[in-house]
Parts: C-alpha cells; structure tokens; sequence
C-alpha cells in the first residue's frame, strides 16, 4: 500500500464519509463494483470527492501542476492558434473541467481574444466556485463568462478541454483463459480489494475490446478501456456545428497503448507530486488518471462526420507558433525571459510534456 509521510490533513474530514459511501456502493451492488464506479465515487462523489470535496489539488501547493499552472506561454501560444481558426461569427470557447480557472483567466486576458464569449462546463461545484474567483481578478472577464450545468445541446466555435479526458473513469480488463474479465473493487475483511469478475457490458461496449482481439491479452495482462471517454467525444461530436474540438492529454496511439511489454496498463495516482500505482489508497485524498488511446477517440470522431487526428504536443505547440509567442520577449531582459525559456523546454522536451502529452484537433470538413 502506497503510504507517504504527509497524508492529507484535510482528508480527515471528507475521507471517513467517501469510504463509507464506496463501501455501501459496493454492499448495495452485491459485493463486488467495477472499477470505474469505483473511480467515479473516489473523484466526484458529491461534496466528498477528489475534485468534488473542495480540496486544494492544482499547483505547487497542491498534487500536481498542469500546463497552464506552470506559466503563461501555453496560453499565449493557444490564444494564437485559437485566434486564426475562430470563424468571425463563432467566437466562442467553451472549456470543459476549468480546473483552477487559470487557463480561462489567461485566455479572457489575451487582447486577441477580447470579443470571444466563455463557456466553462464543469463537474466539481467547489471548482466552478474558484473558477469564478481566478475570472473575476481579469477586468470585464466575467461578464464574458458563463457556467453551464449540463452539456450544451449545440457547440460552435472551440470547446477545449486539458488534461480533463484523463480525469474520466475507466474499466480495467485483465487477461484470462482466452479472454477478459473485469478488474472491480470489493471488502475483504473490511478492506478495500481488488477482484475480477466477468466483465460488465459497458466495459465491453468499449472500442478498444472490439478493436483489440481478446485472446491477445495473455493471462494477467492488464489495461484499461475507455467507454465513457468514448461517449462523451461522440456526444461533443454530435453536438458541433461550426468549430473544433481540442481535448490535451497523456496518451498514446493504440499499438502504443495495448503494446505487449505495457502489460500493467497506465492507472496513475497524484497525491503531493509524488505518483504511485494505489488507487485504493485513501479514496479521496489522491486524484486517479489514466492514458488517452487517441485512436479510438479519432474513429470516434470520424464516426460523427469530424475529420482531424492527433500529434505529440511539442508538435502542436510548435505549429502554433509558440517559438513567436518566446520571441516576443528579449532575451536580454533575463527576469522576464528566462521563467519563459525554462517554461517552453517543460513544455517541449520530449522527456517531459513534449512527448508524452498529445493534442487531438477534430472539427467538421467546411
Ligand atoms: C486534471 S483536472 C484538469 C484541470 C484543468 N483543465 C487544468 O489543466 O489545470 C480535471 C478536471 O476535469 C473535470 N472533469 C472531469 N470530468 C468532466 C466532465 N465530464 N465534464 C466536465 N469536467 C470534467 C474535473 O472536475 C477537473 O476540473
């Protein structure tokens, strides 16, 4: 069990109630629930979650930084992008999981981007609460600015989403005689556990099991599939008129992620910028992620009429012209330039997000 020397202060008063609530969850369902409902309650169950329970996640302070917590420069060289592809009459953003409101606040500050409207649609109330806060420290943004509870039955212009698309819950399927079963959670003498049981159809409604022939999954490998990243993409998808969507994340193609050497599959957990491979470790107190298989996601989209696809974020940063968007300060005003050139090498370097993050850019054919 993963067990660092700071546990979460602040869990002690959410962690009680959300281990009560997965354990009644797991009682209710006869013993034993899959692992993504098991997911869902550790990150959004109301008022008790990871991102649900109004915990300090984002920055240095908090479990882990995100692109835009790092700086200015992905949001200025995003801003420019989003600048040339906006269509004259659909100037609008809608962002979906805002996180801190960092990156909509620099994006409403952008002077390129002064006529866009804002849309945040976000899961976790404490956050839509900060998001309102981070936003109204920009003059006029607010008034920009929108919160909707539920997805938007039309989407025009860009909807965007960073690091959200990982944040969604997943099944883990396990190889067994030939075939797959479920890897889910249930109490072993009182304790959280994990346990394999055939698999559940949503599970095996996901594209990855189709696409993936089962009996290439050796006895014990382990991976995640991604139906409800799936539904969601295809919904967004349906739903665009004019526009793209942008969704950034961890990921890989499909031969990458279902590579016979990545047998253990890519569940990661985030508790004090430490990672560990314990989801059941304190329910609540660690955020739980796993990999984009951005392939799928692409079929998804080409499915709905979308064309586009996805590359690695060094590249799509490049395009963008983020090499500019440095250019613009002098190199020889070191206080200023220097917080930006080690900004843009985090952001770049293959080592650390230029690689391993993807873009995927998908928009209807003109
Ligand atoms: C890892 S955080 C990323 C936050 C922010 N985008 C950033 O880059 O700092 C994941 C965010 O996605 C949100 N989220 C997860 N599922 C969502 C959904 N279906 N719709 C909207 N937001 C969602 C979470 O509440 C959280 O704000």
């Amino acid at each position: 069990m993963f067990s660092p020397d700071d546990e979460a202060p602040e869990h002690a008063t959410h962690g009680g109630a959300l281990r009560a609530r997965i354990e009644a969850a797991i009682v209710e369902a006869g013993g034993w629930i899959p692992f993504a409902q098991y997911m869902d309650l550790a990150l959004y169950a109301p008022g008790l979650g990871y991102y649900s329970g109004g915990r300090q996640v984002f920055g240095r302070s908090g479990d882990f930084v995100t692109a835009p917590e790092m700086g200015g420069l992905f949001a200025a060289t995003l801003a420019q992008w989003l600048d040339g592809f906006l269509p004259d009459d659909a100037r609008t953003i809608t962002e979906f999981g805002a996180g801190s409101g960092l990156l909509a606040a620099q994006l409403l500050a952008e002077p390129r981007l002064a006529d866009i409207r804002y849309r945040i649609v976000e899961v976790s109330a404490p956050l839509a609460a900060r998001q309102r806060e981070r936003i109204a420290t920009v003059p006029g943004a607010l008034e920009r600015t929108e919160w909707l509870s539920a997805l938007p039955d039309h989407l025009e212009g860009a909807v965007i989403g960073n690091e959200v698309l990982d944040a969604m819950p997943v099944h883990l399927l396990v190889g067994h005689g030939g075939g797959v079963l479920e890897r889910g959670v249930s109490l072993v003498q009182g304790e959280l556990a994990w346990s394999d049981r055939p698999a559940t159809v949503d599970a095996l409604a996901a594209r990855a099991v189709r696409r993936v022939k089962t009996g290439e999954w050796p006895d014990g490998y382990l991976s995640e599939v991604h139906p409800r990243q799936e539904a969601f993409i295809a919904t967004l998808a349906e739903r665009l008129g004019q526009g793209m969507l942008v969704f950034i994340d961890y990921g890989f193609d499909e031969a990458t992620y279902y590579h016979p050497q990545r047998a253990q599959g890519t569940l990661r957990c985030h508790h004090r910028h430490t990672a560990n491979d314990d989801p059941l470790w304190q329910p609540g107190a660690q955020d739980i992620t796993a990999h984009v298989n951005f392939d799928a996601l692409d079929a998804v989209a080409a499915e709905a009429g979308l064309e586009g696809g996805h590359v690695s974020f060094a590249r799509f940063l490049l395009d963008a012209g983020i090499l500019d968007v440095l250019g613009r300060t002098p190199a020889d005003d070191p206080a200023r330039y220097l917080p930006l050139a080690a900004e843009a090498n985090r952001l770049l370097s293959p080592a650390e997000m230029g690689e391993l993050f993807r873009v995927a850019v998908w928009g209807r054919p003109m």
